[in-house]
């Protein structure tokens, strides 16, 4: 029997989703293997353990998990867990961690970097691929440096705005309008928006800039939205994909999250067998250019017009609610919900054995 701390709510704006995805994993997690702990992260990042009545409450109802705000809980370097009691803290033994949290301080690489120093197991991308994961223009460049078909791109930062003229200009040049332009480092479609010509580069760029020191800007593709599921370490493998099928002008926060009807989600897609397999190489060509682990899922457009498979960008911890693609896809491909976390946990655990076999002094 493995003790696995799920990790879940945190210090992002995605904070909501992952009180669902968590509670998803609480209730197919399989219970002959995995002991479950769970641990909310607050909205201002402080963790606390939840009382073990929670696990046998997430599994009857059908509600996102809570945060009860009682007993906090530290990582501990070379240590692992603790968690307060009135006398001070003792220690919270537990096998690996699955931090199902979305987006910043979570999903960036820096709660991996916080459970390698407590010398913690832990489900997904480590501290690099996770920051790559979160850095789009990073990212980008590796893939194109791997060959790999990426949306050409222009890295936008503040001073740039000065001259929004020559910017305007170069814009046009490069991709011509419509653009599109996106914080470099978010999620959830924020900050994100369709630009149709010079007049509008400056304020799109400027909300892209209200979320990350960098923004992208990129020709708009007219495109169907297709996703990839990868899983594994050395050898990860690719599912059939799934399309999502924003019925918004592209995939917005609202679409995401606010509409209930803002997107159509099919697995499989509906592509040709040379387009999925295309995707699923680029899937995996670029989970290892990025040096992933675990899982991740990888977007791509498919262009409307011309049927090209681009990348757009690679989630390393996706959305896992039960009607969330990643969980999907792989139970398309016959690895169902309870088998996914199973063997996220198995990959982990080899990782860590991997990992703690090299030499750290001399
Ligand atoms: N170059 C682009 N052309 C057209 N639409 C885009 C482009 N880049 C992003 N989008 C749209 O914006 C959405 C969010 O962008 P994405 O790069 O996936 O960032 P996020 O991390 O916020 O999901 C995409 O799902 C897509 O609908
Ligand atoms: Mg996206």
């Amino acid at each position: 029997m493995k003790r696995i701390a799920i990790l879940y709510g945190g210090r992002s704006g995605e904070h909501e989703v992952s009180l669902v995805s968590a509670a998803s994993i609480v209730r197919n997690i399989d219970l002959s293997r995995f002991e479950p702990i769970l641990i909310g992260a607050s909205k201002e990042g402080e963790w606390y353990l939840q009382d073990t009545k929670a696990v046998s409450r997430a599994r009857e109802l059908d509600a996102p998990l809570s945060i009860e705000k009682a007993r906090r809980v530290f990582a501990a370097p070379g240590r692992g867990l603790v968690v307060e009691t009135p006398k001070g803290v003792e220690a919270l033994p537990c096998d690996l961690v699955f931090p199902v949290l979305h987006g910043t301080f979570g999903e960036d690489g820096t709660v991996q970097g916080l459970l390698e120093v407590a010398d913690l197991p832990y489900v997904g991308a480590p501290v690099l691929g996770s920051a790559l994961g979160m850095d789009k223009e990073k990212a980008k460049e590796l893939w194109l440096r791997a060959g790999l078909p990426v949306v050409p791109f222009l890295a936008v930062r503040q001073d740039a705005l000065r001259d929004i003229v020559s910017l305007g200009r170069k814009v046009a040049s490069l991709f011509g309008w419509p653009c599109f332009v996106k914080p470099s480092c978010a999620g959830s479609s924020v900050g994100a928006s369709k630009v149709a010509g010079s007049e509008g580069l400056e304020s799109a760029l400027r909300a892209a800039l209200e979320w990350d020191e960098k923004a992208l800007v990129e020709p708009f593709v007219e495109a169907r939205e297709i996703e990839c599921a990868v899983l594994g370490n050395d050898a990860p493998v690719a599912f059939a994909p799934g399309e999502v099928a924003p019925t918004h002008e592209f995939y917005d926060y609202d679409a995401k999250y606010v509409d209930p009807n803002g997107a159509r989600l099919e697995v499989p897609a509906n592509i040709t067998s040379a387009q999925a397999e295309r995707v699923r190489s680029v899937a995996v060509a670029a989970f290892k250019a990025c040096e992933l682990s675990g899982m991740a899922r990888v977007d791509f457009f498919i262009d409307k017009r011309r049927g090209e498979v681009l990348l757009n960008e690679v989630n390393t911890i996706p959305g896992f609610t039960h009607i969330s693609m990643y969980p999907r896809m792989c139970e398309a491909g016959g690895v169902s919900y309870p088998e996914l976390i199973t063997r996220l946990a198995d990959l982990a655990l080899e990782k860590h054995v991997m990992r703690s076999k090299l030499n750290f002094m001399k």
